[in-house]
């Protein structure tokens, strides 16, 4: 991996063993971009990618001359108004009302490793060799505002990470009005999108559709990156498919509002842009003041999504997330909260503990209404101490009794809410995020505490960290349940509002930082009413995310499937919870429902005292299963096999690093009868050697590798047609687990 610069032609190569990103100083000495996309030989001189031709109706940016235009060259930061006339990456107002800036190049600095994002989460490297980084200084030398791009090309993959840092070096005040992570100007549009959309209980299914000319675009204005749509975009060659062809994603580092859109424009180029959502951002930039964007990453695979997927989960498992738990294997947990909801006393949840110990399961989690007056979502968030009237000898109590059992213990926790039925309301009023003399809309009957406030976020921590000085808790599910509305901070001023949405994700990020590194054991699992906050962002500080709070296995099908485009297994939250299912009312049997779990950091939500001794005794299989296999369920390389969204059958595969094992999970959605003949053709298999194949521990028979990948693995059964009693009928919802050594 290296970064070359071209003196005489002022080109810059970026590359690896996979990829290549090549930008020059443009004639007017703003950065161009010329290439992105598989290797290609270094050369001092690859301006004939610039294009430059007279067009009809077209602005140029030299007097007497008619070739160069920015709205026809491909550039590193676009800026409307000066003959681009695509949305731009940057805005900034400046005092006489105009926003036309031309940024043009200063100088570069090119760095081994990658310089930390203050206050932001972002990849990182552990030496220096593992990266290097190129910093382009710019500058508007109307204002003095400067513009330092980062570009960080790691050594393995084909990974890009980027970002902006503006400076204001001049005398007047500005306004970034926007300020994006990245741009990218690529010279056709002859793309696919897939975008990650869905809703509450339904995150992340992919939806695609080919690029057109116009702007496409997803986003979040709801305070968080939400359940509507991942901060996360795919652009592929409609040619190609998981396992070939041209394919390019693109992540942001980021929780709070974002907008990822690609523009394509009248030449049929298209420009992506991702970053900070727009809308509602206003950052005042005063002189010598600076403001740092989230990082946004770039993965271009030629092999197809598979292999695309694959560089994220290993990036953002070993690169982003950090600390104590980010290579061990998660521990088996069980949550009260299907079991109970808010309808439990100390005793109930020491039935529940017993049972799930004798199961084997490694971790307690007592889920909402430990604290304060907590007895349903109408009172007591705020109030962070513990309910002694449900737990008489408070956490520790019910935390060493668990302990005696065997278990570690975890809790709950939703700090950036408040009730107002609340101490901590009654004597913060001026706390929550509100507009003085307007309605104050609330969700779940909770309001959102102003994290943009230093003095709230250090009195959270002081009430969170007093719960987990004593050790006793070892796991932290950090929750948060509504969208933010009436985005206002009563102490910013009026010019400051447009701040409040990042300022309020800083905060988050603090206290993160803060509980995380006062407490480096404690494994944090962040959750957002399930998967409205599941982002990239929040990996850096907590390793897994409670996926979505849809917990049937049918349905988790789909949301996990569309969750591994970008996140790794081991970042998935996914239990076991009764059957029928409390979100869609569907009966499926208990071993499926273990074997879409435990294709993520798996777990129990279900009372288990209702079951009966024989599913009692098929959990303790499943643990025991579970335990065995866990590291490479968690942390192989995973393939998708058969999507969810195309027909009755989903398949997903994971496999060791030395290809010497490997996991099939095969799950049939509704039965059929009489069914064709079927193969899977399985991936990622060393060709030549030879596999044990099992089928739920049967064994099935030995096979080459290359047989299981093109032949494939025979997956038909007679199934139906007999008798519902028979030991050996098949029914809807069934599913398979294959192991291969
Ligand atoms: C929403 C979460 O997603 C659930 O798992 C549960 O923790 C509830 N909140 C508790 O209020």
């Amino acid at each position: 991996m290296s970064i070359v610069y071209y003196e005489s032609t002022g080109t810059f190569h970026l590359y690896n063993d996979k990829i290549s990103y090549i930008m020059m100083i443009l004639p007017n000495g703003q950065m161009g971009q010329l290439y992105f996309g598989k290797k290609v030989h270094l050369r001092e001189d690859y301006s004939y990618l610039l294009e430059m031709v007279s067009r009809s109706m077209t602005s140029y940016v030299f007097e007497n001359e008619r070739t160069l235009s920015l709205e026809h060259i491909k550039q590193e930061y676009g800026v409307y108004g000066s003959s681009d006339y695509r949305l731009p990456a940057v805005e900034i107002l400046q005092d006489n009302g105009s926003r036309i800036c031309d940024f043009v190049y200063r100088t570069h600095r090119i760095i081994g490793g990658k310089p930390k994002l203050e206050g932001l989460p972002a990849t990182y490297t552990e030496k220096d060799d593992e990266a290097q980084t190129l910093i382009l200084t710019l500058q508007d030398p109307i204002t003095g505002v400067e513009l330092e791009l980062f570009y960080t090309i790691f050594s393995r993959g084909g990974i890009l990470a980027r970002s902006a840092r503006f400076v204001n070096g001049g005398t007047e005040t500005v306004h970034l009005l926007k300020a994006m992570s990245l741009c990218l100007d690529l010279p056709d549009c002859d793309y696919d999108w897939i975008q990650f959309s869905g809703a509450w209980a339904r995150e992340r299914h992919p939806r695609m559709r080919r690029l057109e000319q116009g702007i496409q675009s997803v986003g979040s204005m709801r305070g968080h990156s939400s359940h509507e749509h991942n901060p996360f975009l795919i652009l592929k060659r409609p040619s190609a498919d998981e396992n070939q062809g041209e394919v390019i994603g693109f992540s942001l580092i980021y929780s709070g509002n974002f907008i990822a859109q690609a523009e394509v424009d009248t030449h049929d180029t298209t420009r992506v842009l991702l970053g900070i959502h727009p809308e509602w951002f206003d950052w005042k930039l005063d002189p010598g003041e600076s403001f740092q964007t989230p990082e946004a990453v770039m993965v271009y695979s030629g092999s197809g999504l598979n292999h695309m997927s694959q560089t994220f989960h290993r990036l953002y498992r070993e690169r982003l997330a950090r600390g104590y738990w980010r290579d061990r294997v998660r521990p088996i947990l069980i949550n009260n909260w299907e079991a109970t909801y808010f309808d439990f006393t100390e005793e109930k949840i020491l039935k529940l503990a017993r049972k799930a110990a004798d199961a084997g399961i490694e971790l307690f989690v007592l889920d909402d209404g430990w604290f304060g007056e907590r007895s349903s979502d109408r009172a007591g968030l705020g109030d962070w101490v513990v309910n002694r009237d449900r737990l008489p000898d408070g956490i520790p109590g019910l935390a060493s009794r668990i302990h005696e059992m065997g278990m570690k213990f975890g809790i709950w926790i939703e700090p950036e809410m408040v009730n107002k039925d609340s101490d901590l309301y009654r004597e913060h009023p001026d706390w929550i995020l509100t507009v003085p003399n307007r309605n104050q809309t609330h969700g779940r009957y909770q309001h959102v505490l102003d994290f943009s406030r230093k003095e709230v976020v250090d009195t959270i921590f002081q009430m969170i960290s007093d719960i987990l000085k004593d050790g006793s808790v070892t796991y932290v599910k950090w929750d948060m349940n509504r969208s933010i509305t009436e985005c206002w901070s009563a102490a910013l001023p009026a010019d400051r509002q447009g701040e409040v949405f990042h300022r309020y994700i800083l905060g988050v990020y603090d206290l993160y930082e803060r509980l995380t590194s006062t407490f480096p054991q404690v494994l944090f699992e962040s959750c957002a009413s399930g998967g409205g906050r599941f982002d990239p962002g929040l990996l850096y500080y907590a390793p897994q995310g409670w996926t979505s709070d849809d917990t049937d296995a049918i349905e988790r099908l789909k949301i996990q499937y569309g969750t591994s485009f970008c996140y790794p297994v081991s970042s998935m939250g996914a239990h076991v919870s009764t059957s029928p299912n409390h979100q869609v009312g569907r009966a499926t049997p208990l071993s499926t429902r273990a074997n879409v779990a435990c294709f993520g950091t798996s777990g129990y939500e279900m009372d288990l005292n209702r079951l009966s001794e024989r599913e009692l005794a098929e959990i303790k299989d499943q643990v025991t299963f579970m335990k065995k296999w866990r590291r490479l369920l968690q942390y192989g390389t995973f393939f998708r096999l058969k999507s969810p969204f195309d027909g009755n059958i989903a398949s997903w595969m994971t496999v060791s690093d030395d290809r010497s094992q490997a996991i099939v999970g095969w799950y049939r959605i509704l039965n059929s009868v009489n069914p064709p003949y079927t193969r899977m053709k399985l991936a990622g298999l060393d060709p030549d050697r030879l596999y044990k194949v099992s089928k739920d521990s049967v064994f099935l028979g030995e096979f080459y590798g290359d047989e299981l990948m093109n032949v494939g693995l025979i997956t038909s059964d007679a199934c139906s047609g007999e008798s519902p009693d028979a030991p050996d009928a098949s029914h809807d919802f069934e599913s398979r687990i294959y192991i291969l050594e």
